[in-house]
């Protein structure tokens, strides 16, 4: 629909978007009869694919149940047995956890903020407050979650009204921000944590929140063996909170439920959204470990924070529904299968001169595009080479994820593809033939 005839307060004034009417597995169709392959999953939510039926069945038996019951007076069934599952899925330190949730990854970054400064007042520690973060990191739009987060561009407008707690090094080897290289830079990025803190009143800290492998920001970047383990240590030691945020990676997407188990560390929170209801209902959580749980439970008892919102009926029966779909047709072992056969496809890719790199784990595959490969040269932005490939994928049905910013926060193209984890083989092979003819398009025009 055009900008002037809708009334709704767009993304984007200067564009007009189609009207998307049905979904089917990999497929969105819009009022016009045009078919989209959805390679991107949208911005890596649909993990089980568009129009299972089985999902909305579930959802509209608990609201004809009963849809709603506030937190302040009932639990519901469905979010009960949503919080078990989901902790029975994270890592050892969960078991006996609990779960907060919420309607999406902003939400549970946000609650995260406050959590962590409650658990260390109730510890008998009011002089902790900030949540340190890394540069170039998305956790979300609200001013807590943004405060955090290093996206220089969506964090530009909204500069007066950040916190300032502090943020530290990406982890990005193709553009290693300390000029080293993996393994003789002996992760000085992980190192950066300890320097920072040593420099800048530790003993205000909370927490450190970061992503696994950062999705938007960086397109798919995954940290090499020992850094995660390196963050962790660190935060052990000084005594502060590790908040990881998997509001992209986890629920699967990168081949385990959750991507910290790559690295089998523990971390204190674990932020999801998007991929944990699937798309088919606003869903996210934090979950809380046991030993942060039981500093409320035997402390003041509450939280000072809630939604209206929170732990919803009907977006935690979907919840479950999306859980039973991936275990009865084994999802999160398809991952890493059919994410072999997209990396196949694309395999020639990086021959292109304008090819950086093909990054991440499982089913979050970044694409880098470079104007010099030798020396790694992002385009000038206003090129909008990863808008074009985009355009040029769009053109040919196939929906893709472009962000600008990877190399410094603003040069620096890539496009992120997060398909479902149902994708066909034949899907796959429709995903990589719209990349190849679309890079070979943008680049010879
Ligand atoms: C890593 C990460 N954290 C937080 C968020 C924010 O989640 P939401 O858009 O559901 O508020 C996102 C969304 O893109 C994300 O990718």
């Amino acid at each position: 629909m055009t900008g002037n005839s809708s009334s709704l307060f767009p993304r984007n004034f200067k564009k007009s978007f189609p009207i998307a009417v049905r979904g089917e597995g990999s497929w969105i169709i819009s009022s016009d009869g045009r078919k989209f392959l959805d390679a991107s999953g949208q911005a890596a939510v649909v993990n089980i694919g568009h129009g299972v039926r089985e999902i909305a069945e579930a959802m509209a038996e608990q609201a004809s149940q009963i849809a709603f019951a506030h937190t302040t007076q009932f639990h519901s069934g469905s979010a009960e047995r949503l919080a078990a599952r989901l902790l029975a899925l994270a890592p050892l330190n969960f078991k006996n956890g609990r779960v907060y949730f919420t309607s999406g990854g902003s939400e549970a970054t946000e609650t995260a903020i406050k959590l962590v400064r409650q658990f260390h007042l109730e510890s008998g520690a009011p002089e902790k407050f900030r949540v340190v973060s890394r540069r170039q990191s998305y956790h979300g739009s609200t001013l807590g979650a943004m405060s955090v987060s290093g996206n220089v561009a969506r964090r530009a407008p909204y500069q007066p009204l950040l916190a300032e707690w502090g943020h530290i090094a990406p982890c990005f080897c193709y553009h290693c921000p300390f000029g080293k290289t993996f393994p003789s830079c002996n992760v000085a990025c992980a190192d950066d944590l300890e320097s920072f803190l040593s420099n800048n009143n530790a003993a205000s800290v909370s927490a450190f929140v970061f992503e696994p492998v950062v999705g938007a920001t960086l397109g798919a970047a995954a940290p090499p063996d020992g850094y995660v383990q390196r963050i962790s240590e660190i935060c052990r030691k000084r005594g502060i909170l590790l908040i990881a945020d998997e509001i992209m990676t986890g629920m699967g997407r990168t081949g385990k439920p959750f991507a910290v188990q790559h690295w089998n560390v523990e971390p204190d929170l674990i932020l999801i959204g998007k991929g944990v209801a699937s798309g088919y209902a606003p869903l996210g959580a934090v979950l809380i470990s046991s030993r942060v749980a039981g500093v409320f439970a035997k402390g003041s008892g509450s939280f000072q924070h809630g939604f209206t919102y929170q732990a919803h009926p009907v977006s935690t029966a979907a919840g479950n529904a999306v859980l039973d779909y991936i275990e009865e047709h084994q999802l999160f072992g398809r991952v890493p299968l059919i994410a072999n056969e997209l990396r196949a496809g694309l395999a020639s890719l990086p021959l292109h001169a304008n090819v950086g790199e093909i990054r991440g784990p499982g089913l979050l595959l970044g694409i880098e595009f470079v104007k010099d490969k030798t020396a790694r040269e992002p385009f000038p932005r206003e090129e909008s080479i990863a808008e074009k490939i985009r355009q040029a994928c769009f053109d040919r049905g196939v929906l893709t994820y472009p962000t600008q910013g990877c190399v410094d926060g603003v040069r620096g193209d890539h496009l992120l593809l997060a398909p479902p984890f149902t994708v066909s083989t034949e899907e796959v092979a429709i995903i990589s033939s719209a990349i190849h003819h679309s890079v070979a398009q943008v680049f010879s025009s």
